[in-house]
């Protein structure tokens, strides 16, 4: 039998939980992962399986679904700790469908501290975003900044779960809310990466997609807002340095000896870089052709942020270790790996 630490991994066949697994495997544990594949398919988990060589264990089902999550408790426990990446992130389409995301997003979370709390399971992880800050007033902006109104249906449902979090640790749970800054990049292996479904809303899909011919050209939404080039800064974090995150988290939780926690981390580089900086990079880097115009702003889009990382560097101690560079490369390897593939 097996003696490693049990860790279900909610949407493990997404872009994050899937490079975590990779991490949560090379540490030492069994990733036990749930996914309804609403918003993937398994060409992540097949590059996972390459890359780490093991036979995934992968149950299909919905996080909102408590007959299915009691199944996968009762036959596969004890889980050590719940990381909860399901959900819907589409800013965008949540404006369209927010009954959707408010249903998917929070009722996913409710579901699983009940069915958590029926199995005497405590620890959880949860997949927050930098959104629930909005604009903040003050840049880096640290995790005591209070929340705007949020500017979305999709932002809502992160301050809403993190209330709910907030609200039911009393009663025995150890939570740990990771609020992440812009992931980009992929897998230095280029096995695995981001594959989003359709049009990609975000920057760098947009700019691998551009540059391998998929779309005419990129737009840069607005050269107009008050930074030095005009145009937004974010805190871009490699994927596999917030993959890391999540097993320094695991440690943090495995060493508190706590019976009520709730604690959150700002998980960004600390360094604002502008969407013209990324893009010249890209080229830069990467020798490959980007055409790219200078559009309007994007309805929505706060001018300025970026991470403030102390707690997670000397909390959790963890720092990134890869630069937006790499990044880049390696989300530049992985595009083109998939169009090799298909
Ligand atoms: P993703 O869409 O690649 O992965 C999410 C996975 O969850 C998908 O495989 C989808 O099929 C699955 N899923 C969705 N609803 C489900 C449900 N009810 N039951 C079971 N599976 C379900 O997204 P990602 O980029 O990997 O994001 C992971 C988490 O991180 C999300 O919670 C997201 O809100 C959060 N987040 C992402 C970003 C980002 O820019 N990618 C930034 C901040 C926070
Ligand atoms: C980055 C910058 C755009 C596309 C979103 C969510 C946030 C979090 C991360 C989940 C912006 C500009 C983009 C394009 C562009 N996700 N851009 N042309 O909006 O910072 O954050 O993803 O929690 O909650 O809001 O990320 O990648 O969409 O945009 O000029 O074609 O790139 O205007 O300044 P964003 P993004």
């Amino acid at each position: 039998m097996s003696t490693s630490k049990k860790i279900l991994v909610t949407g493990g066949a997404g872009y994050i939980g899937a490079h975590t697994v990779v991490e949560l495997i090379a540490a030492g544990y069994e990733p036990v992962i749930v996914d309804n594949l609403s918003a993937s398919d398994k060409t992540l988990l097949r590059g996972v399986q390459q890359l780490t060589g093991k036979t995934l264990n992968f149950h299909q089902g919905d996080c909102r679904d408590k007959n299915f999550l009691n199944f996968v408790f009762k036959t596969q426990g004890p889980i050590n700790c719940v990381m909860h990446f399901a959900a819907f992130k589409s800013v965008g389409e949540s404006v369209q469908k927010p009954l959707l995301y408010h249903h998917n997003n929070v009722g996913s979370v409710l579901t699983l501290l009940e069915v958590m709390s029926e199995h005497a399971v405590t620890d959880f992880v949860f997949s927050s975003s930098c959104t629930v800050y909005g604009q903040p007033d003050k840049i880096p902006v640290d995790e005591k900044a209070p929340f705007k109104r949020a500017e979305s249906p999709y932002g809502a449902t992160k301050q809403l779960c993190e209330r709910i979090l907030e609200d039911v640790h009393t009663t025995g749970f150890r939570i740990i809310s990771l609020r992440y800054f812009n992931p980009i990049g992929a897998h230095p292996s280029g096995l695995i990466g981001e594959l989003p479904i359709g049009i990609p809303n975000n920057l760098v899909p947009f700019i691998t997609q551009t540059a391998a011919g998929l779309r005419k050209k990129l737009t840069v939404f607005g050269n107009n807002y008050n930074t030095p080039d005009g145009s937004c800064i974010r805190d871009f974090i490699h994927v596999g340095d917030l993959a890391d995150v999540h097993v320094k988290a695991l440690a943090y939780l495995e060493k508190d000896t706590r019976k009520n926690v709730y604690d959150v981390f700002n998980v960004g580089t600390g360094k604002g870089a502008s969407v013209l900086e990324l893009v010249n990079l890209f080229i830069r880097t990467t020798g490959a052709p980007l055409p790219f115009v200078i559009g309007p702003r994007r309805p929505g889009d706060v001018e300025k942020v970026y991470a403030d990382p102390t707690r997670v560097n000397t909390v959790l101690r963890w720092s990134s270790r890869y630069s937006m560079e790499d990044a880049l490369k390696h989300a530049w390897a992985w595009e083109q790996k998939l169009h090799k593939s298909h």
